[in-house]
């Protein structure tokens, strides 16, 4: 069994650093096997650190070459050196320059961590420990530096060479076929946002005047031959630009920012100081290659990544502890850009569908933590929905709970106050309340505990009284016995017959939003003229499950007259999901599938056209792990699917006039130029959902029509969705539209990575075969994190029939790929084995084989330290 439990990094353990590095000169002499990296680093003691204190710096698989103090050659005796660290016992106690060479090789660096290359071009990723694989350091956030760095390459191969901050110079090397540039960033900086590019690349470049009238040059780096496919993102870097300025009154704060896009990348994008860099599946666009999803995921994660410049880099994390201070309130910056950029009501769905599927079940399984972790023992692990996602509805939250103005004014505050320095979560929480005067300290609960809270509500109406009563009561599952109540936002109405009684008060209710506190409450709302349906958690005001009885008719009075359109919504996923559930359960449900078909049937033909992005949404069902989720134990995927797939032929039958109708009234005429814009984007997504529910009544004429759609389409939008709709249906139709898919995206990394992706997620006994064949197609890479998350990351995550074989086929499949890939590339590898973070809910045959899938990768020997800490926590 294991031996070696890895060191676990604690909250209450922090201090400051004993030393600090105030400037870094960074010369890099960039080669395929040897580049060379000398670093001069102005070194001091920190007064807040320990007097006298050894100065130990961090490294990773480094080759030290030389190393000098003050320009003299240092003693052996002086210091010690290990590819992990290099330590002065008894450094200066003044400030002193330390020079030190080191010796790395890019093209071996298969975990993209550090410097790397990626099809040739020289990149970093630095974020959150790699930049100690490049010099010795103190590789921790919170020691922040001024760097100016040059970059030297044979100029053949590298043409173009990029640093973070602004250019400073370059030039030639006269009769040695090499160049170099010279970067400089004024704004001090930790280490993890350091980045450099060498490489043959394409650019695309516009200009973007400040509020405060300054010209920044924009430009975006892509695969030569690509530049075309740059402009939806250069586009995005403008929104974001002006957006920022307009909402937070953030102005860009550099004279060039850069974006690059590089095809082998761990992760989706990194926010490096005027240099980003991307995954470039979030930054190349055509309408014959990315579909409407990938327009909106390239243009919220651009916006992501710029936002950071101010909640990120301006104000820093103290500690990886305090990721979510930048993280999550990141997304939740992006996450309103996007609203603004598009329809807010259908991106707040697609926000919680998000957190749903992928936070929720995190926060119930061995994997939990809170949003402010206490401990890790491996921090790559920590990047998780949990940190993001429910960060970002903890700022959320916050919001509703103060108000839009006093929130916009508490961010001013925490830029002002905060900015050029490492913060907390603390720092963060204190700028609003200084600026409300509230006490955010029971708020801040939140960020505490693992686990997502239920609320118990259930309504009584006294029409004597004209009263309406709410009896509320919160559980925290998972947060441990001592944890206290959480403070819930509850945005409510209530809702008639006929529509919204607007006359309903209560003195507890501001502007819409009850503050629900404690274990249990009673909120009596007057003046309640008849007996209502409460919309409850309007806009999913806070990340809870909620247990509301309330019958199906009630629920879709909600789907017809909520002026709420989250809760329209949601009432149509909770008629579905009970119809599903209650089928799979043997249960009868009050309002049945057809009389459930007929209220989908007058919400489409009152409603569908004048928005069909919001009906999209409304036809499509709760998915498989939607279902698990809610069901919560034991869980049998194949009944899940049975009952979903029965769901779908029934509404598919009952209201095929109208999808085919629909379908109709939203084709473009041929020749209509592809727009990605959002209401083009939702009648495509319209038109598709029909397609779906045809194809599950009736599989021959839905494989027809797919493959029909195949052929005529004239974006890949359309041309994947008649293809993962084929996918369900077997047969030659299907294998013929793979097959030339294939052939006729050869050429196209990111096209085929939606090929492999759509085969690993059928739900059809043969599916591991096919993924074990397709990991031997020449055109699978281990190396590419993007074609392992495609095949075998939706298998493992996508495709839940399968992945959770009874015979433990699908386990044993994942199981062997995280073996093959811990030692390349141990993040990838890591982050393919979160897929078995709901093991123990699984019925216990299922759960059996889960369990020796795990324990077998954990007696593996030589396992790292990132696959370790997964396997280890998840059978903990
Ligand atoms: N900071 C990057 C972002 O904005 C993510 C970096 C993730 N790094 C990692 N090693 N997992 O989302
Ligand atoms: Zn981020």
């Amino acid at each position: 069994m294991r031996t070696d439990t890895p060191p676990t990094v604690r909250l209450e353990d922090y201090r400051p650093s004993d030393h600090l590095i105030d400037r870094v000169e960074l010369d890099v002499r960039l080669d395929p096997h040897d580049t060379r990296v000398t670093a001069r680093l102005a070194v001091r003691p920190n007064p807040a650190g320990r007097p006298g204190a050894p100065l130990i710096l961090d490294g990773d698989d480094l080759r030290l070459l030389a190393l000098d103090l003050d320009g003299q050659s240092l003693a052996p005796a002086a210091f010690r050196v290990a590819p992990s660290a290099l330590t002065l016992p008894e450094p200066p106690q003044r400030p002193f320059t330390l020079t030190i060479e080191t010796r790395l090789d890019p093209t071996a660096n298969t975990k993209l961590m550090g410097l790397y290359r990626s099809n040739g071009v020289y990149c970093t990723q630095c974020e959150a420990d790699g930049f100690r694989r490049i010099t010795y350091f103190l590789d921790r956030p919170d020691v922040m530096s001024i760097y100016t760095t040059r970059i030297e390459a044979e100029e053949a191969a590298a043409p173009v060479l990029l640093g973070n901050g602004n250019p400073v110079e370059a030039g030639r090397i006269e009769g040695t076929g090499r160049h170099f540039a010279v970067w400089h960033d004024p704004h001090p900086k930790p280490a993890y946002l350091f980045a450099l590019v060498g490489g043959r690349l394409d650019r695309v470049s516009s200009t973007f005047t400040t509020m405060d009238g300054r010209a920044v040059e924009l430009a975006v780096y892509v695969e030569p031959g690509k530049g075309d496919r740059a402009a939806y993102a250069l586009d995005a870097v403008e929104r974001s630009m002006a957006w920022d300025e307009r909402t937070f009154g953030r102005a860009y704060d550099l004279d060039v920012f850069n974006v690059v896009a590089v095809s082998d990348f761990n992760m989706g994008a990194m926010e490096n100081k005027g240099l980003n860099i991307f995954n470039d599946k979030y930054v190349l666009a055509s309408p014959d290659t990315a579909t409407d999803a990938d327009y909106a995921a390239i243009e919220a994660i651009i916006a992501h990544e710029y936002f950071h410049n101010w909640s990120g880099n301006r104000v820093t994390c103290r500690d990886w502890f305090q990721l979510c201070l930048k993280e999550g309130l990141t997304v939740f910056r992006d996450q309103e850009f996007s609203s603004d950029m598009r329809s807010r009501d259908v991106h707040r769905i697609g926000e919680v569908r998000t957190l749903r599927a992928r936070q929720f079940p995190e926060d119930a399984g061995p994997l939990a933590h809170p949003v402010r972790p206490k401990r890790y023992a491996e921090i790559n692990n920590f990047y998780t929905a949990t940190v993001y996602e429910k960060g970002a509805e903890i700022v959320r939250m916050l919001r509703t709970l103060i108000g839009e103005r006093a929130f916009r004014a508490g961010m001013d505050r925490y830029f002002a106050e905060n900015d050029g320095t490492a913060a907390t979560v603390e720092d963060f929480l204190r700028a609003f309340e200084a600026e409300t005067g509230r006490d955010l300290s029971r708020f801040a609960e939140w960020y505490e505990r693992p686990g997502t809270p239920r609320v118990a509500i259930s309504g009584h109406y006294d029409a004597g009284a004209q009263t309406y009563s709410l009896e509320l009561r919160q559980t925290r599952p998972g947060a441990g016995s001592d944890a206290p109540p959480v403070v819930i936002p509850i945005r409510l109405g209530l809702i008639g017959q006929d529509g919204p009684l607007d006359d309903a008060r209560s003195s507890r209710v501001t502007d819409g939003v009850f503050v629900f506190d404690r274990w249990d409450d009673v909120l009596t709302i007057e003046n309640v003229a008849t007996a209502p349906v409460p919309s409850l958690f309007r806009g999913f005001s806070a990340p809870v499950r909620v247990d509301m009885a309330m019958d199906d008719t009630e629920r879709l009075t909600l789907l017809r007259h909520d002026t709420d359109g989250f809760n329209r919504w949601e009432a149509a996923q909770r008629v579905a999901a009970r119809l599903m559930i209650g089928a799979l359960r043997g249960e009868a449900t009050e309002v049945g599938a057809d009389a459930f078909a007929a209220a989908l049937d007058s919400f489409l033909d009152a409603r569908a056209l004048a928005d069909p992005a919001f009906a999209a949404l409304v036809l499509s069902l709760p998915s498989e792990s939607d279902l698990a989720d809610d069901i919560g134990s034991e869980i049998d995927p194949d009944a899940i699917h049975a009952a979903r797939y029965d769901l779908r032929t029934r509404l598919g039958t009952a209201l095929t006039d109208r999808l085919h109708a629909l379908r109709d009234a939203l084709s473009e005429p041929a020749g209509t130029p592809f727009s990605p814009d959002a209401a083009s984007a939702g009648r495509r997504a319209l038109r598709n959902a029909a397609l779906d529910l045809i194809a599950a009544a009736d599989p021959t004429g839905g494989a027809a029509c797919a493959d029909a759609q195949i052929h005529s389409a004239g974006n890949m939008t359309d041309r994947l969705a008649g293809l993962s709709t084929l996918a369900l249906l077997p047969g030659e139709t299907r294998e013929a539209a793979f097959a030339s898919f294939a052939e006729r995206y050869a050429d196209e990394p990111l096209v085929l990575d939606k090929w492999f992706a759509i085969q690993a997620m059928i739900p059809e006994d043969g599916t591991v075969e096919r993924v074990r064949r397709l990991q031997e197609h020449p055109a699978f890479a281990m190396t590419n994190p993007n074609r392992v998350r495609a095949l075998v990351g939706s298998f493992a995550l996508a495709n839940p029939t399968q992945f959770n074989r009874s015979d433990g086929a699908g386990f044993t499949l994942v199981a062997d790929t995280v073996l093959a890939l811990d030692r390349a590339n141990p993040q990838i590898a890591a982050r393919l084995m979160t897929a078995f973070g709901s093991w123990r809910r699984l019925e216990p045959v299922r759960r059996g084989m889960a369990e020796s899938a795990l324990r077998r990768i954990l007696a593996t020997p030589g396992l790292s330290r990132d696959v370790t800490d997964i396997a280890g926590r998840s059978l903990g």
